[in-house]
């Protein structure tokens, strides 16, 4: 049985609000259109592309090797369109949505099984939220229950005749079905459904572009930072590494508290978001962060990075110190450390080492301390 595939893209994409058709879009390096015709590559026997009359030259240039067709003001008109310009060999026609360019070749596959054993093969998932049917006052009327549910994606396949004389049918009448599925259904016909896949969204306002983007890999994928800080040891100051003031006879010089670990964190965690480093956000010759415990600005530091849309994975610091002893405090560092932050405290790491009497941490002049971070873009 020959099998097609139409490849709908004759809307506007008004909600996806670029100012241009929504399929023309790149995601993840390829436009939108590009993913879903690349989608049924070596499973269909041809492909047509229906798309605006303003949108077919740029059509054209993306796929060049495809047929391309005007669609109509409706997307059941743009369905009838590519359904007229299919050769009369296409027996079964897989009507997919352009905007849904996640499809996997499985969910294809499954509508084109199901269409040769049953004449119908429409992708579909189960919906998780109870539906309601409502009046226009929004009172319930009935819930209908849920195990029966589907909510309908595409590929939609079909007989290629059966399909067009529901459609030309409902032309007729002056009538819109919601799907392909809806216009096989008015025809008395019976539709079978097959397992779609969540991951299968449809492209419809901007968060969708970003979703798919981030499932697509470009967005999960973890950005790394790292950071260092050394501060010289005076007597007369308190010794406070990640929040924890710890008993030594003497303390870190610096404006704020000196807390050289904190300091170093803060720097793997703006390195990681590219926002630069602690010495532009809390300049040391600005009074408000004279003497500031430095967790205060790590705070600070946490929560612009959510303001700029990043997740804190884990954070590993290192201290190099000679003296004195830092793992009785290391569980307390570490739940400092893990609050400002507002990350659990398994994924914070704090671990200490000398230098064996080498160097400036070795001679005791100094503290140093490194830090590295992994931080995510939310989708
Ligand atoms: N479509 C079409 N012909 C139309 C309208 C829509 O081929 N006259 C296509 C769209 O290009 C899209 C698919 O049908 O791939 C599903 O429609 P929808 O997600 O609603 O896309 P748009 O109509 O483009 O978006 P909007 O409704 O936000 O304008
Ligand atoms: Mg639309």
């Amino acid at each position: 049985m020959s099998v097609w595939a139409l490849i709908m893209a004759a809307g506007s994409g008004a909600r996806m609000g670029l100012g241009h058709n929504k399929v023309l879009a790149p995601l993840a390096g390829m436009p939108v259109l590009a993913r879903s015709a690349a989608a049924f590559n070596g499973l269909v026997d041809g492909k047509i592309i229906v798309t605006r009359a303003e949108d077919m030259e740029a059509v054209r240039a993306m796929l060049p090797s495809e047929t391309v067709v005007r669609g109509g003001k409706t997307r059941q008109q743009s369905v009838l369109r590519g359904l007229e310009a299919l050769p009369a060999r296409a027996e079964i026609v897989l009507v997919h949505d352009a905007a849904r360019p996640l499809v996997t070749r499985r969910v294809i596959e499954r509508c084109i099984a199901s269409a040769r054993a049953h004449g119908s093969g429409v992708a579909g998932v189960p919906v998780k939220d109870t539906i309601k049917r409502v009046d226009s006052h929004g009172a319930v009327w009935e819930t209908p229950p849920r195990a029966a549910l589907r909510a309908a994606q595409t590929p939609q396949a079909f007989g290629v005749v059966t399909l067009r004389a529901a459609i030309e049918a409902l032309e007729a009448r002056g009538e819109i079905a919601t799907d392909d599925a809806a216009a096989i259904e008015a025809s008395g016909g019976t539709v079978y459904m097959v397992e779609g896949a969540e991951t299968n969204l449809k492209l419809t306002t901007p968060e969708d572009l970003r979703m798919a983007e981030w499932m697509l890999g470009d967005g999960p994928r973890g950005r790394v930072g790292h950071g260092y800080d050394a501060h010289r040891l005076v007597a007369g100051r308190p010794l406070i590494l990640c929040g924890v003031t710890i008993p030594y006879e003497k303390g870190l010089l610096g404006y704020s508290d000196a807390d050289v670990a904190t300091h170093a964190l803060m720097d793997a965690l703006l390195g990681a978001a590219a926002l630069g480093d602690i010495g532009c956000l809390f300049p040391d010759n600005d009074p408000a962060y004279k003497g500031i415990s430095s967790m205060l600005l790590l705070r600070k530091v946490a929560r612009l990075l959510r303001e700029k849309g990043f997740s804190i994975g884990n954070a590993d610091v290192t201290i190099v110190a000679q003296r004195p002893k830092l793992s009785p405090y290391r569980d307390a560092m570490v739940r400092a450390v893990a609050a400002a932050l507002t990350i659990p405290p398994a994924a914070v790491n704090i671990k200490a080492t000398t230098t064996e009497g080498l160097g400036f941490e070795g001679e005791g002049l100094g503290i140093c301390a490194f830090a590295v971070s992994m931080i995510h873009k939310c989708p």
